[in-house]
């Protein structure tokens, strides 16, 4: 099975309504202006499509930030790109990012479900939502894919996420079933990391998403959110971070090859296609 995944569209759209000085969209749109703006631009469809049609995927992941404040005018755009990819017979999943829960009442609202919630794959089971679960797990012919919600709306000037130690406890018990078919592929839109940086920019509680990931190693996982391509190895768990898609300098998505027993991982930059790792069930 061939995942395509990639990550932080950060589709944008200025605000001149004073009423967002209310609310943290103002801190979005003062970086949009002074920083973003130059720095990402979401990739046009066609594009990104027919950079896909010869890889052949069986899905494409999207791991958040679709948007840049929240706003329905970005959800409308971030709407429309996945659905140019449905038309050209690509599977989509998709998962919130910060981005897409930036203002407590996005968030409370979780209003990035009124617009990207993910259809059902023929022949695949899926246990879960993401929207009242916080997880949505498909159960493919050749992996187990597991997709996390873990945004909040955070203070001004923070962006991280947290994985819930409870969610650890649901997830441990539903992946112990020994039918469910390995790899265990994992995906969220945060970076697992040794602790919250000083700027609040990671994930909380990420040694108890490590600790279910781990479990299952070597499995993989899934992120964006650092506009920045590598692929980390810790403790049986293989980090792909595919960066941004829309980063004008440095556009990058990864392909995830799960075969029997083996598992090859491609990062796409502007350097073309480039093996990223290979991974066989000793490895751990
Ligand atoms: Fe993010």
């Amino acid at each position: 099975m061939k995942i395509v995944h990639f990550s932080d569209l950060h589709f944008s759209h200025f605000v001149k309504n004073p009423l967002q000085f209310f609310s943290k969209t103002w801190i979005g749109n003062a970086n949009l202006l002074l920083k973003r703006g130059k720095q990402l631009q979401p990739v046009a469809a066609d594009t990104l499509i027919e950079q896909l049609k010869p890889l052949h995927p069986d899905l494409c992941l999207i791991t958040g930030d679709f948007t840049t404040t929240s706003q329905p005018n970005e959800f409308k755009k971030a709407v429309e790109f996945v659905q140019s990819l449905k038309t050209a017979g690509f599977k989509v999943l998709k998962i919130p990012g910060n981005h897409d829960h930036y203002t407590k009442k996005a968030h409370d609202k979780k209003i990035f479900y009124d617009y990207l919630t993910n259809d059902a794959i023929e022949g695949v089971t899926k246990q879960g939502s993401l929207k009242q679960d916080g997880y949505e797990i498909y159960l493919f012919p050749t992996c187990t894919l597991v997709l996390l919600d873990l945004s909040l709306a955070t203070a001004w000037f923070t962006a991280y996420g947290s994985f819930s130690p409870h969610l650890e406890e649901v997830l441990k018990t539903i992946l112990s079933d020994p039918n469910l078919v390995k790899p265990f592929v994992f995906a969220g839109h945060f970076p697992i990391l040794d602790k919250v940086d000083k700027f609040h920019n990671a994930l909380k509680h990420s040694n108890h998403l490590l600790n279910v990931i781990s479990h299952h190693a070597p499995a993989f996982y899934l992120h964006g959110h650092n506009h920045f391509a590598t692929i980390i190895e810790r403790h049986g768990c293989i980090q792909v971070d595919s960066g941004s898609l829309s980063d004008t300098k440095n556009s990058s998505f990864s392909l995830l090859d799960t075969q029997k027993n083996r598992v090859q991982i491609y990062l796409r930059t502007e350097n073309g296609l480039e093996k990223g790792g290979s991974y066989g069930p000793k490895m751990v």
